[in-house]
């Protein structure tokens, strides 16, 4: 008895730490002590965007909404349990987000090549989402590692902290500096939206009842997604869906943008986001450019100081203590 009990302590101990303020991220962390781990995860995904490519688009997805809720803590990746409600039930998440068996499976590779719980599952997501832009005809990007993964997570947080598709520029912009970025953060981010899908329930509403919207367009939308019904059709979010291009920010020229928040970053208002969204346009170097370093500035969101962190050994579940 007294035997468990000090291995509980023991294990405790060295399981869970406290985040101690302004923990740096570096990009060589795993170089010496698992020079296997990046490589393995690019393979898998790989892998899993040649079954299907828009799981490339999955995976970026994942880390947005990782680093949003608390930080980048792998928090989003958590089941529920008895003692907290976790993010996946969260409304920008239910039968939304994906991607969650492929991490699983980048999870058991990356432990097995590194012969131990190395990898956290928070930069296991930050890899993926940075392998499948690569993978997808972007331009790659250094990430910096050593994010560790929560112990907690939560789907109020989630509803509170991740940006509507019904929301105007202000509000959007709101959103992004409450997180430490820029406008210019916040349109090179949006081009994420050069890849993948939303669903018919989310762009309804602009394909009925928005009137900055090509009508062409517009109608090509309606013959897929019908006013009542066909919630779960998918739209392509740009015309080239698996191609990470500047495709996305020539259709917001040209009011095709498939989200209301899409269309918000261009109103032909001579904003300061319009300029942004005309200069990425045409111009796919400044943008991969850009986006990568808005990736890595979204990526150093870390979990509010004092919060409890481990690396998890299964990404679904904390560690058992
Ligand atoms: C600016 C605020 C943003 C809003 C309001 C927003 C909202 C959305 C919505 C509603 C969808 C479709 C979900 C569905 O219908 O199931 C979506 C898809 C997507 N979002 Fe965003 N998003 C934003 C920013 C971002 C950022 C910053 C990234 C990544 C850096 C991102 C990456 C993606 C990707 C890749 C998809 C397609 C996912 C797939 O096909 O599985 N989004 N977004
Ligand atoms: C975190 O805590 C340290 C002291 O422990 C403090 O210096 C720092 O300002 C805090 N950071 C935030 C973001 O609260
Ligand atoms: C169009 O807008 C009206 C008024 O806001 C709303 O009641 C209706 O549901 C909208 N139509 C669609 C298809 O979203």
């Amino acid at each position: 008895m007294a035997a468990k009990q000090t291995f509980f302590v023991f294990f405790t101990a060295f399981s869970a730490i406290i985040v101690p303020a302004l923990a740096q991220l570096r990009p060589d962390l795993y170089d010496a002590i698992c020079p296997q781990a990046l490589p393995t995860i690019r393979s898998i995904v790989e892998r899993a965007i040649e079954r299907e490519p828009r799981m490339g688009a999955s995976l970026l997805r994942l880390h947005f909404h990782d680093c949003f809720v608390n930080g980048c803590d792998g928090s989003v990746l958590l089941d529920d349990t008895k003692t907290f409600t976790g993010e996946k039930t969260a409304g920008p998440n239910m039968n939304s987000v994906r991607g969650f068996e492929v991490i699983d499976e980048i999870k058991d590779a990356v432990n097995q090549a590194c012969l131990g719980n190395i990898v956290s599952c928070a930069d296991i997501v930050a890899v993926a989402a940075r392998d499948s832009v690569a993978m997808l005809g972007g331009q790659s990007y250094q990430v910096l590692l050593g994010r560790k993964d929560s112990r907690t997570a939560s789907k109020d947080a989630a509803n509170r902290n991740l940006p509507s598709p019904f929301s105007d520029l202000s509000t959007l912009l709101s959103s992004f500096q409450s997180k430490g970025l820029t406008l210019e953060d916040l349109v090179a981010l949006s081009g994420a939206h050069t890849i993948g899908f939303a669903k018919c329930a989310i762009f309804r509403n602009r394909a009925y009842n928005e009137t900055n919207i090509d009508p062409h367009f517009a109608e090509s939308l309606r013959s897929m997604c019908p006013p009542t019904g066909g919630d779960t059709v998918l739209g392509p979010l740009d015309e080239s869906e698996k191609k990470f291009d500047t495709v996305y920010y020539d259709g917001l020229l040209q009011q095709k943008g498939l989200l209301h928040s899409d269309q918000e970053l261009f109103k032909g208002d001579r904003s300061a986001s319009d300029g942004l969204v005309r200069y990425y346009s045409g111009n796919s170097k400044t943008f991969w450019a850009d986006f990568g370093a808005s990736m890595v500035k979204m990526g150093n969101l870390s979990p509010p100081n004092g919060s409890e962190v481990e690396i998890r050994m299964d990404c679904r579940r904390v560690n058992f203590n």
